[in-house]
């Protein structure tokens, strides 16, 4: 039974994606709209769920990534994909699993609609499973190694009295792997070799629906007009294997200028993006002088957030001692937070880059305070359509 009052709030709560919805029709859902429709379908949900039955929910949360993590061992997701049916019979076949274990992890699959059943014992994909049987997909699933960190946070918290960590070698996901140095320094060490190439792997994919930055800012108006060709246009710092360079390069094919992607040597050399000839690897230490200077941009994505205000200023005072006053601009693209209402996904990115990094998301004034430290002014922030990644761009003061 459902109080009244809860079933007029689903109502309107209805009717007002139902309006939202209809509004856009006859073109392509645009990006704020689909979040803002998926959050008021969020809180629609939370108006009928039980809140005991929600709370058993969040509590069961690490069986559905159990189902998930063992299904993509068992490589089901790719048969799923490469064949209109499959049984449970022929996918323990296939691993030499016990069949009824399979019938069990996809039960929980179809109850969340990752995976269809057609009947007689068959099953067959979604959009979810293709997505699942992806390259990129799988490793964001495999880099799960700070999950366990979440079951240690409460009690390292109470040990270490509620404190955020500032030493990036000293947080949650060394104490409960027990390392001691910062994270990205482990990750290149040869027993953190399978982490650090699922690692890669989920950065090539975590875009997630996030749109690139090229498809909605204004690049052409504000950043390449007036672009020497004979000075290099575009550096992405720590670019990872390049997926961002080719976003550049897809959008803008004409630029001349050399367009450079730099990382540390084993990230570029494990690249696997379809790199355009014209696009110069270019190994770096970004905590060490910037060795290319001059560029028309300077572009990190994902970079800041992954490092404490301190270890920001070293990146930013070497980036920044590579520009060229008045010609070269820093363009920042990472999260914005509302100070207020934020939605779901930022929200826990925030919170995971603190498990694994001892880091953070940042919030319009953080940034302003970090940028303007940097001795750097900021020319302006510009929010995403939905709730990815925003635009910061920044110049010499
Ligand atoms: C979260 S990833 C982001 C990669 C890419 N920009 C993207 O958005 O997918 C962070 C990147 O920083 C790089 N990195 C970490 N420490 C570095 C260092 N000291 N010098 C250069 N790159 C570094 C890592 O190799 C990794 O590619």
């Amino acid at each position: 039974m459902l109080p009244d009052t809860d079933r007029r709030e689903a109502l309107d709560i209805a009717s007002t994606i139902t309006k939202a919805l209809s509004e856009e029709s006859g073109r392509d859902l645009s990006e704020s709209v689909r979040v803002k429709s998926l959050e008021a379908a969020r809180k629609l949900h939370d108006t009928l769920e039980k809140p005991g039955d929600g709370i058993l929910k969040v509590a069961f949360t690490p069986v559905l990534w159990m189902c998930i993590r063992t299904c993509l061992e068992l490589n089901v997701f790719r048969m799923l994909e490469n064949n209109d049916a499959v049984s449970a019979e022929e996918i323990a076949k296939a691993n030499g699993a016990d069949e009824v274990l399979i019938r069990r992890l996809l039960r929980i699959l179809t109850a969340l609609g990752y995976v269809a059943e057609k009947g007689n014992g068959l099953y067959g994909a979604t959009k979810w499973s293709s997505h699942l049987g992806q390259r990129t997909t799988e490793g964001t699933v495999r880099f799960d190694f700070f999950a366990p960190s979440a079951i240690e946070a409460p009690k390292w918290f109470k040990k270490t009295g509620y404190q955020l960590p500032t030493d990036p070698a000293k947080g949650l996901v060394q104490a409960t792997h027990g390392f001691d140095e910062p994270t990205f320094t482990w990750l290149t060490r040869p027993e953190a070799k399978e982490v650090w190439d699922n690692a890669n792997t989920f950065f090539e994919a975590d875009r997630g629906s996030s749109p690139s930055w090229v498809s909605w800012f204004p690049v052409q108006e504000k950043l390449l007009d007036g672009y020497n060709k004979d000075l290099p246009v575009l550096v992405d710092v720590a670019g990872g294997r390049g997926h961002d360079v080719v976003e550049f390069c897809n959008k803008f094919p004409d630029v001349e200028g050399r367009l450079i992607l730099q990382d540390q040597r084993p990230v570029l050399d494990s690249s696997v993006a379809d790199l355009p000839a014209t696009v110069e690897k270019y190994p770096i230490n970004f905590f060490e002088e910037a060795p290319v200077k001059g560029s028309r941009i300077y572009f990190t994505k994902y970079i800041l957030h992954d490092w404490h205000d301190d270890t920001c200023l070293q990146i930013l005072k070497n980036v920044s001692s590579a520009m060229t006053k008045g010609y070269s601009y820093l363009v920042i693209n990472d999260m914005i937070l509302p100070e207020e209402n934020c939605s779901l996904f930022p929200a826990l990115w925030d919170m995971t880059l603190f498990m694994v990094l001892s880091a953070q998301e940042r919030t319009a004034s953080q940034w302003k305070s970090l940028l303007t430290a940097a001795g750097l002014v900021i020319e302006g922030m510009y929010p995403p359509p939905g709730d990815g990644l925003g635009i910061i761009i920044a110049t010499l003061a």
